[in-house]
């Protein structure tokens, strides 16, 4: 698949604002500062898509992208960003809990893992919760420009050991930076979108 097109319609942070045209969406997840900005912006060949973020924890709302006239990415919020207040991180949970509590035009949640690291506890849980609403999740490895091919292999086997994937549920590998991973993505993608439509 090729993306053609992608504009950026809506922060929203509350249901009333999401898009209402019942194109599928795909939507992006993981800790704060785990890259899901940059993956967009790379996916789509747009420096400034989506900002990026120098302090991490910026993203607070959910913002939509519509792609190709087709479907949509949504990029939510990132957790596990220890530097905010606790009437933040309510906020947070609230505006990431209305989105993914049961919004039928969601097709695949991304969970982006940063590749150097043992998935925390967050994103133990973020897992787990996907997969009692029962979404399709693939997972991303991200920022694999950052470690060997043999380190990468062995932190893979570690993400799935802790993780343990439901079947279907693949992992893929993502580099923003030199773009690694992206033809192997837009294949995924690809079968996702035509599955839908
Ligand atoms: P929040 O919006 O805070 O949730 O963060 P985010 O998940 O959207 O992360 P973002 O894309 O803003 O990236 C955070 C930092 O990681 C930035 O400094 C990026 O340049 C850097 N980064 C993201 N992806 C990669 C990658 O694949 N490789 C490398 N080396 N750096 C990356
Ligand atoms: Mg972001």
């Amino acid at each position: 698949m090729e993306i053609k097109q992608a504009e950026f319609i809506i922060s929203a942070v509350h249901p009333s604002q999401y898009p209402k045209d019942k194109r599928i969406e795909i939507a992006f997840v993981g800790r704060s500062n785990v890259g899901k900005s940059s993956l967009i912006n790379a996916l789509t060949n747009r420096k400034k898509l989506v900002k990026v973020s120098g302090t991490p924890g910026k993203t607070r709302l959910i913002n939509f992208f519509l792609i190709n006239n087709e479907f949509y990415f949504v990029d939510l919020p990132g957790y596990g960003y220890a530097k905010i207040s606790k009437t933040e991180k309510k906020s947070w949970g609230k505006v990431v809990e209305d989105y993914l509590r049961g919004r039928e035009e969601l097709k695949r949640v991304i969970l982006l893992l940063d590749c150097r690291h043992k998935p925390t506890n967050d994103d133990i849980t973020m897992y787990k919760w996907l997969k009692y609403y029962n979404y399709h999740t693939i997972i991303v490895a991200t920022k694999v420009d950052k470690v060997s091919k043999s380190q990468l292999f062995k932190n893979l086997k570690i993400i799935k050991d802790t993780l343990k994937p439901e079947t279907g549920d693949e992992i893929l590998t993502f580099s923003s930076l030199n773009k690694q991973g992206k033809e192997e993505f837009l294949k995924v993608l690809e079968s996702v979108i035509n599955f839908y439509s």
